[in-house]
């Protein structure tokens, strides 16, 4: 694909959504996925009722987004120092990285694919494998036998009770290793760990993918609050105050969160299309993460196609003719929907190659921008609905200049996404907060390293 891979490059202005040339009835068919501002505030109420329940000990049990503590406690302040390891389960990748910190910052790492059938089933086999990984990786770097710290990058919903504790409340993502529920995954990792014997560390904490791209902002930009995962999934976590955070009882201190799966108690039912309840429906989790499902990169390569497969069926598309791949589940990626959106107004090089790779050789102009357009409706509303949730924290948190670390595959490879948040969150937030969207490099592990030594310092 030649479209622009990274936010380097300078992204085609003021096309996302363009209407121009596309077919009236697509216009109307797409209506559906533009959400008013009133709609989005109506989200907003409900998310941040939400959140109030998941903060507060007597309705966390029962409350939808959970809310739980990070157990971190400080942000890094730059002169963190010395090696670490950290995993990475939870994104696009598994990864095993080596981190040094203070000086020239060091980074190496290693992508290990997870098969499917390690994916889904058995918790032994999927921590042997992860177990395996790192003693490989630390083998290869000889750093096997020096007992380095390790941040454990674990991103599905855990009730964290500890820095280094933390038990698994369900699985997401297409991961699904049902007799782990409940369990303590950094048990599980110490125990495949001492099965080996080839490999000696020392977890010093177990995050979420928001908490390490909260921290690895911050390292850079200290006035940073939030962090937010854009990628296979999404999710956010803030700082708030220990007043408000009644989950965590130690006195005095400022705590994160991680909020999650809002929606799966019927509140986004008034947005919620055809095309997401088809997605939710096919999953490996029905009725859960349904905010997810509508915004994030595991899903909305799936959500254009049944579109586009629906549209083209009723003939409005592709001359009425649907292929194989258009008609195969998961044959339409996240990542085209991206591609698409590189092509500047007038050039088709993308969404050619997209429609040629899905068997639809047949496609004409107008398909090309009814595709684009398609694409650009469900983007939109998936930048739409994130920003909505950034800015009731936002709201919530009552800060008039915040930055927000963000990562993940879909804000850092579509064109748009930035763009259309800054817009919406301006005009959700309330009046005179400064909000600024900033990457964070790499959170997942890199941000591992930096709870680690964090950790480190509190424990000295
Ligand atoms: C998980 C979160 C995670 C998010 C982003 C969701 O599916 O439940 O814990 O932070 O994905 O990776």
């Amino acid at each position: 694909m030649s479209g622009c891979k990274s936010k380097i490059c300078n992204p085609p202005i003021g096309v996302s959504g363009d209407p121009t040339g596309v077919s009236p009835e697509i216009i109307e068919a797409c209506k559906e996925l533009n959400m008013t501002n009133d709609q989005l505030k109506q989200y907003m109420d409900s998310l941040l009722d939400n959140i109030q329940k998941g903060l507060k000990k007597e309705t966390n049990a029962t409350a939808i987004v959970k809310c739980f503590p990070t157990f971190v406690q400080d942000i890094p302040d730059g002169t963190e120092k010395g090696q670490f390891l950290a995993l990475d389960l939870g994104g696009s990748n598994f990864r095993v990285l080596y981190i040094e910190l203070g000086g020239q910052d060091v980074q190496k790492f290693q992508i290990f694919v997870i098969p499917d059938n390690v994916r889904v089933g058995s918790g032994d086999k999927l921590f042997d494998f992860i177990a395996e990984a790192l003693a490989n990786y630390a083998n290869e770097l000889g750093v096997a036998d020096k007992n380095l710290p390790l941040g454990f990058t674990f991103s599905f919903p855990l009730k964290q009770v500890g820095l280094e504790v933390g038990l698994l409340e369900r699985w997401t993502k297409g991961f699904d290793c049902p007799d782990t529920v409940g369990k303590d995954v950094v048990e599980l990792l110490k125990n495949a760990i001492a099965k080996r014997g080839d490999v000696q560390i020392k977890i010093a904490a177990v995050l979420n993918d928001t908490t390490g791209t909260l921290l690895a902002a911050a390292y850079k930009y200290p006035d940073t609050k939030i962090g937010l995962i854009l990628g296979t999934g999404t999710n956010a976590c803030y700082i708030e105050k220990q007043s408000e955070a009644e989950l965590f009882d130690e006195p005095d201190r400022g705590s994160g969160k991680n909020g999650g799966a809002f929606g799966d108690d019927g509140a986004l039912d008034f947005v919620r299309t055809d095309y997401d309840k088809d997605v939710d429906a096919n999953s490996l989790n029905p009725g859960k993460q349904l905010h997810e499902k509508m915004i994030s990169g595991m899903y909305l390569g799936e959500l254009v196609r049944l579109a586009t497969e629906r549209f083209t069926k009723e003939g409005k598309m592709f001359g009425g003719q649907a292929s194989n791949d258009l008609s195969t589940r998961g044959k339409f990626e996240t990542r085209y929907v991206s591609e698409i959106e590189w092509d500047p107004p007038g050039d088709f090089t993308n969404v050619k190659k997209v429609c040629e790779k899905l068997g639809l050789s047949q496609a004409t102009e107008e398909d090309y921008l009814n595709l684009k357009y398609i694409c650009s409706c469900f983007s939109r509303r998936a930048a739409h609905l994130v920003s909505a949730g950034l800015a009731t924290i936002i709201n919530k948190m009552g800060e008039k200049t915040l930055s927000v670390g963000i990562d993940g595959t879909l804000y850092r490879l579509h064109p748009q996404v930035k763009r259309l948040m800054e817009g919406k969150i301006k005009e959700l937030v309330d009046p005179g907060i400064q909000v600024k969207l900033v990457l964070s490099e790499d959170g997942s592990g890199k941000g591992a390293a930096m709870v680690a030594a964090v950790a480190a310092k509190n424990d000295t």
